[in-house]
């Protein structure tokens, strides 16, 4: 997607604009001229790579990046060796950490044979002093540091490495607005992700995302659903709209909605034919709701529920202010409106003081539930996060323990969950080639199970009817029922 301002237009000989998104558009014809100079000594056109690692936002930015490195001439490339390399880190658990700092490792031996290399690294790690820190220490060979407030200032950013060769390093400790309309790259023509919100004010004490994310700010209906109907003027038919808790979408607007009336609005879209949205979080998700998707013939019957742990005194610890019981209810009311709902979810094993009856209580809350899937971490502690400092942090043996055991419990449930289609025919939005299989495609039922299928690749972006043959654990093989569709 590209937006309507004319790159004929700006002048580039007067100073930038002051307002966004205006400067960026100026900084990033300053940056084509630079990379057209580039080009030239090079003899083709500079590469770049972007690594990200993360949640669905952190994948989403990427696409606002990719979107202006092409615009300024750069070309992508397929791994490491390229002209400009990017990460876009992810500081969610201690172990996402640490393989950025062994690839940045690695990314320094590679500059040593290309010193026109720019290295830059931006994301939620980069909202830590002492990852900061660490950098202007132990990582000069770094060019450009940025956090997730401005990452809008991208192009501004890379501009002032170029002119003027230094180590730029632009954090903010909040962001103090939302900047609209940059361009965005899209890495499938027919689906998109869409913010609706930035942030979070949940502060659940073992999670570091309400302290490099900010705090929860929404955008106005207004600015999404034009978004939305321009991505689906552009061929978009499928959306998920993203939010570390979109049920509370709205709260600190002048305007009077809630996530379930916004669902209402974009419903109304013609052309947009799938709804998705992620995350939400158990104690804001309304009968409001649960009353829109059920009447609703595009948002997809999926919920993404984290329980994190189903024993309600781990549950208090963490913040998470629902108990098991209100958890299980809620599902059992999910379940009554939509019974061919998918629900998945995240679950923490050994928060500080869990003990093997609480993961006993998580595993109850897994076999009554049903998740289709759902991701099994163990506990990383955050520095700067309550729970870092809480007394008990559970031994490695006892969380490996009571992870494996967790993990099986919730392989055979979802495995059963996922094959109660088998022989059912359903609607499959085909996605890509399949990696594995010549021949074959893979696509994604409504409630997001993978389906693979015999079929050419001119189906991609479109939906089909299939009928799902096989379940093979988590996923489906298929035929096409409907070939003239
Ligand atoms: N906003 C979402 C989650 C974002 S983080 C929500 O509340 O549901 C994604 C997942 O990472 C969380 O659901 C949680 O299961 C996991 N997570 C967050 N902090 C963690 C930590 N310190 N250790 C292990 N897992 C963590
Ligand atoms: Fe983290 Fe809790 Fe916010 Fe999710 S809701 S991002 S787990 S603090
Ligand atoms: Fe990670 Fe940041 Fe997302 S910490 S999970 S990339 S919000």
């Amino acid at each position: 997607m590209c937006n309507n301002i004319d790159s004929n237009k700006i002048d580039l000989n007067s100073e930038p604009p002051l307002d966004e998104p205006a400067r960026q558009f100026y900084f990033m014809e300053k940056c084509r001229g630079y990379v057209s100079g580039l080009k030239e000594r090079l003899g083709r056109s500079p590469s770049f790579f972007i690594q990200t690692f993360g949640c669905q936002m952190n994948f989403h930015d990427s696409e606002k990046i990719v979107a202006i490195l092409e615009r300024i001439g750069f070309v992508e490339a397929e791994g490491e060796n390229a002209d400009f390399v990017l990460y876009n880190t992810c500081t969610v658990r201690e172990n996402a950490n640490e393989r950025v700092y062994g690839r940045l490792g690695q990314l320094k031996r590679v500059k040593k044979n290309n010193p026109e290399m720019i290295i830059g690294i931006c994301g939620c790690m980069m909202q830590e002093e002492h990852v900061i820190e660490k950098i202007r220490k132990s990582y000069k060979f770094v060019d450009i540091v940025f956090g997730t407030h401005n990452i809008f200032k991208f192009a501004e950013l890379l501009y002032a490495r170029l002119r003027s060769g230094e180590q730029i390093i632009d954090i903010w400790k909040e962001a103090d607005r939302i900047v609209e309309e940059l361009p965005v790259d899209r890495k499938y023509d027919f689906k998109c992700g869409v913010n609706i919100m930035y942030g979070c004010n949940n502060f659940c004490s073992y999670c570091i995302v309400p302290y490099v994310r900010g705090r929860e700010r929404s955008r106005t209906p207004d600015d999404i659903i034009s978004e939305i109907r321009r991505l689906v003027d552009d061929g978009v038919i499928e959306i998920m709209l993203l939010g570390q808790n979109v049920n509370s979408y709205g709260k600190n607007l002048d305007t009077e909605i809630t996530f379930a009336k916004l669902l209402k609005e974009i419903e109304k879209i013609d052309g947009l034919e799938r709804i998705r949205f992620m995350t939400s979080h158990p104690k804001d998700l309304s009968d409001e709701l649960i009353e829109v998707m059920a009447a609703s013939k595009k948002i997809c019957r999926h919920i993404h529920l984290p329980l994190q742990s189903g024993s309600s005194r781990i549950l208090k610890k963490m913040n998470r202010r629902y108990t098991k019981e209100q958890y299980l209810e809620l599902v059992d009311k999910i379940k009554k409106a939509m019974p061919d709902i998918s629900i998945t979810t995240d679950l923490i094993v050994g928060f500080p003081g869990e003990t093997d009856e609480d993961v006993d209580e998580t595993i109850d809350v897994v076999k009554k539930v049903g998740y289709d899937s759902a991701f099994t971490f163990q506990y990383s502690r955050r520095t700067g996060t309550p729970a870092a400092s809480m007394e008990n942090q559970v031994p490695k043996e006892a969380v490996t323990r009571n992870f494996d055991r967790l993990l099986k419990t919730v392989q055979e449930v979802a495995a059963k969950r996922t094959a109660r289609f088998e022989g059912q025919t359903m609607s499959v939005l085909v996605e890509e080639v399949d990696s594995h299989e010549e021949g074959m495609l893979t696509g994604r039922l409504g409630n997001n199970t993978v389906v693979h299928f015999d079929g050419g690749r001119d189906l991609i972006g479109s939906i089909v009817d299939v009928r799902l043959d096989e379940c093979r654990g988590f996923y489906y093989i298929g035929r096409q029922v409907n070939i003239n569709k």
